[in-house]
């Protein structure tokens, strides 16, 4: 049984401005099921006070005097942005699209890294004139684009070359990017041919060094074992530290999903700080899911139910296109009701959205009330990798996305029109 509705924390979810108020599940001050009574369903809700308390964390852990760089892939909302930067924030790019974001949203560039596994020419180009603070180098070929660049804007462009430390960070196989299997950064053993090369190169400056490990970390370990193999990299040659300045740890921030403690930013902090001040090497984080993935909810309708075999399904109105994560990596989600239904009774079920998939899930074996079609359940934590990684497979349209400040409603993304889905085909 559920008991009485209630009002206090929402269980499963890793942040306060998410919590029941007279068995209403609320976003700060706003009723999650007046949002979707004016916006529809599925809806994306995002809470501004989670991401800005997010922040500070994170600025209370690092200090002043470390850039946090926003890893915008995360979720790449344009009022998303707007709001960090207001924060304090720059911003982590993986693709020149990433960059006409920020420029879309009139935001400085001047804090921005640049990563990327493989960066086009014409990335290369608009990146050294928006003048980024540096580009994380992930392989030798980019450095001819990156000098060509330079040279043509008749300005040096700053580099931190990204190392790979063959670090095992724990965490799902396809979030792992700091391993020798990966295909990111620069294997250490081959790294000292590439300072070489940009070294030599009149229109590069070496900056630092980058060592993202990956997503969805949970302990202080793998930062630290990474530091250790690149400094240990570092003191191998002179030529490798002359000018460098910044030590740029990734992201990769670990958060809760109702399981466990989310990462202890403050203890990374602890473990890595000194020994960057030692060096006078200024900290980089490039924090994405833990800035905004407690700070959303995707909300959906339950269509029905039905019994198949030994399952039980609920049908509900949102799908892998609009939250790719389950199918994608196996991630669990806690979904609760947004309306609580006292003295119902629980049992396991499924909870399935209506893509022809069988990977087609948010959630499995969950223990739910019983529900009648149209009743809410909300997906949490779904702030990071949700609405930006939506797709419209099944022809389905992307959802909106809300973002509530206190009792303020801001419709941030409208939801697509069927129009929009075809605009670009050319019917032969
Ligand atoms: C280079 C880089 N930095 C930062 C991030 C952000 O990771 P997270 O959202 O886990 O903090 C990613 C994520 O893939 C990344 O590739």
């Amino acid at each position: 049984m559920t008991g009485a509705a209630s009002s206090g924390p929402c269980p499963g979810s890793g942040s306060p401005d998410f919590a029941y108020c007279g068995g209403q599940l609320h976003c700060e001050q706003v009723a999650i099921a007046d949002l979707v009574e004016r916006f529809g369903s599925p809806l994306y809700v995002y809470s501004a006070a989670t991401m800005r308390d997010r922040v500070q964390r994170v600025r209370r852990a690092f200090g002043e005097q470390a850039h946090i760089c926003y890893a915008v892939k995360a979720n790449s909302n344009l009022s998303v942005l707007r709001l960090l930067h207001e924060q304090g924030c720059g911003f982590d790019l993986v693709s020149g699209g990433e960059l006409e974001r920020l420029h879309a949203a009139e935001l400085p560039t001047n804090q921005v890294v640049f990563a990327g596994v493989g960066k086009q020419s014409w990335e290369v180009e608009a990146a050294v004139s928006a003048g980024l603070l540096f580009f994380n180098v992930e392989s030798s070929c980019e450095l001819p684009l990156l000098s060509a660049a330079g040279a043509a804007a008749q300005r040096p462009v700053a580099v931190a070359l990204r190392l790979n430390p063959n670090v095992e960070a724990n965490t799902h196989a396809y979030i792992s990017t700091g391993k020798d299997e990966n295909k990111f950064g620069v294997a250490i053993d081959r790294a000292k041919d590439v300072v070489a090369q940009i070294v030599a190169d009149p229109w590069l400056q070496l900056v630092g060094y980058h060592a993202h490990l990956g997503s969805q970390l949970r302990t202080v370990d793998p930062y630290v074992q990474a530091l250790d193999r690149v400094l240990e990299f570092v003191d191998g040659a002179s030529e490798r530290s002359d000018g460098v300045r910044y030590y740029d740890l990734g992201g990769g921030f670990g958060i809760s999903y109702g399981e466990g403690a989310a990462l202890d930013v403050a203890e990374v902090a602890d473990a890595l700080l000194p020994r960057l001040e030692q060096r006078s090497w200024r900290p980089v984080v490039e924090p994405g899911r833990f800035l905004v993935g407690d700070a959303g909810v995707l909300v959906t309708s339950v269509l029905g139910e039905k019994s198949q075999g030994r399952s039980e399904f609920l049908l509900v109105d949102a799908a892998m296109n609009d939250l790719m994560r389950p199918a994608l990596y196996q991630a669990e989600h806690a979904i609760v009701p947004v309306v609580q239904r006292p003295n119902a009774a629980l049992r396991t079920v499924d909870v399935v959205g209506p893509v022809c998939e069988t990977g087609d899930f948010l959630g499995r074996a969950r223990s739910l009330p019983r529900c009648d079609r149209g009743d809410l359940l909300a997906v949490l934590a779904a702030g990071a990798y949700g609405a930006s990684m939506a797709s419209n497979y099944n022809s389905r349209r992307r959802s909106a996305e809300v973002l509530v400040d206190g009792e303020q409603v801001r419709l941030v993304r409208r939801r697509e029109s069927f129009a929009q889905l075809f605009q670009d085909e050319i019917d032969a």
